[in-house]
């Protein structure tokens, strides 16, 4: 395929060089499989429907020169790979990752349920997230840790994409739900993927002796998912997140789950925070704000904020006209958003 692109280099008008491209696209067009390999010499795969859009882009071309540097660009994009240090993504066929989100704004109107993935625990969060989070700040075989491991999602998304990971849980029961979960995820990529939970409060749980055990010299990815402050009370543990008596004291014992485990994360590397704010008596508490503050506070940069929809809760669930008939009552607007704070740990 490099090759009958090189060859298009040689037409020297757009005239001549247009029936050769079309030729080029009947020929992948052809082809049955979605994907093409376009050097024999390498094992990049590029999307055939990409391919396609390329090959039309050069096709359009109003003066051969443009043609010329399209074809260059895409023997370039073709023949050689480009990743940054964070993930695996091809940054010479950034086109092709259409499904990956850049903007800061995420509406998600459907819950990924394929696989391992139910919704069946309250208060666990949408596949998507760490999915999206775990392509764009992991490459294949990395370590992820999750904090607040609750029914898995982020494990079961770990064995999916082929990335290993550890899941602190303080409950027992859950944390063995979120084992049976991931157990029942077929690993898609390979066997060689570990899933590793500990039953324990992540902010006094030692984990030098797993990571020596395993022999994880770091972490490359932290996600936290925290409970929001008291909106779920998860147990009746005094541990547990969801259980602290007021705001300061919610931040406090987050800062102390930070403190314990960001020291394992490589440093520069990312971590992301998921939470939302609450609304108690007339007021509305700017939690996830708060928890962004403390965070920069520690000395970590804050790198996005993102905003993602957010359904309503099984304890809203028909409901919807009474909190509408409350907001328009009381001047107040009702919960639709989360936020995902991403920060790059510089200590
Ligand atoms: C919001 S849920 C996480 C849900 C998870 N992302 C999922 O998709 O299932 C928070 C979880 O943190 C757990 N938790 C609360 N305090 C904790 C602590 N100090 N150490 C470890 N886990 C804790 C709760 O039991 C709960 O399962």
């Amino acid at each position: 395929m490099i090759k009958q692109i090189e060859a298009l280099l040689s037409f020297t008008t757009t005239k001549t060089l247009r029936p050769a491209v079309l030729d080029l696209v009947a020929e992948l067009n052809e082809n049955k499989s979605t994907t093409i390999q376009p050097n024999t010499e390498s094992d990049l795969t590029v999307k055939k429907s990409h391919l396609i859009k390329d090959l039309e882009q050069i096709y359009e071309s109003y003066t051969i020169e443009r043609a010329h540097h399209y074809c260059t660009q895409l023997i370039k994009g073709l023949s050689k790979t480009k990743y940054s240090n964070y993930n695996d993504i091809n940054l010479n066929r950034w086109k092709e990752y259409e499904d990956i989100e850049t903007d800061s704004l995420w509406i998600f109107k459907n819950r990924d349920r394929s696989g391992a993935h139910n919704s069946k625990y309250w208060g666990n969060y949408i596949p998507q997230i760490p999915n999206q989070l775990l392509r764009r700040y992991t490459k294949p075989n990395h370590w992820v840790l999750d904090p607040f491991l609750g029914s898995g999602t982020t494990l079961i998304e770990c064995k999916k994409l082929g990335r290993n990971g550890m899941g602190i849980e303080l409950q027992k029961e859950v944390a063995d739900i979120a084992e049976k979960n991931i157990d029942s995820q077929f690993d898609l990529v390979t066997k060689e993927i570990q899933t590793e939970i500990i039953h324990a409060n992540s902010a006094t749980v030692d984990l030098k002796p797993m990571m020596e055990k395993l022999q994880i010299p770091n972490f490359h990815f932290n996600i936290y998912h925290p409970p929001y402050w008291d909106i779920i009370q998860f147990s009746d543990s005094e541990n547990d997140l969801s259980n602290a008596a007021t705001l300061d004291e919610f931040l406090n014992q987050f800062k102390a789950v930070l403190n314990n485990t960001l020291p394992h994360l490589e440093k520069n590397r990312f971590f992301a925070i998921v939470i939302s704010d609450k609304y108690e008596k007339g007021e509305w508490i700017p939690l996830g704000f708060k928890t962004m503050e403390m965070v920069q506070q520690l000395g970590h940069l804050l790198k996005s904020i993102i905003v993602k929809n957010f359904d309503t809760t099984k304890g809203k669930q028909n409901q919807e006209g009474l909190w509408r008939y409350r907001a328009l009552a009381g001047g107040f607007y009702i919960f639709k958003h989360e936020y995902i704070f991403l920060f790059q740990k510089k200590n």
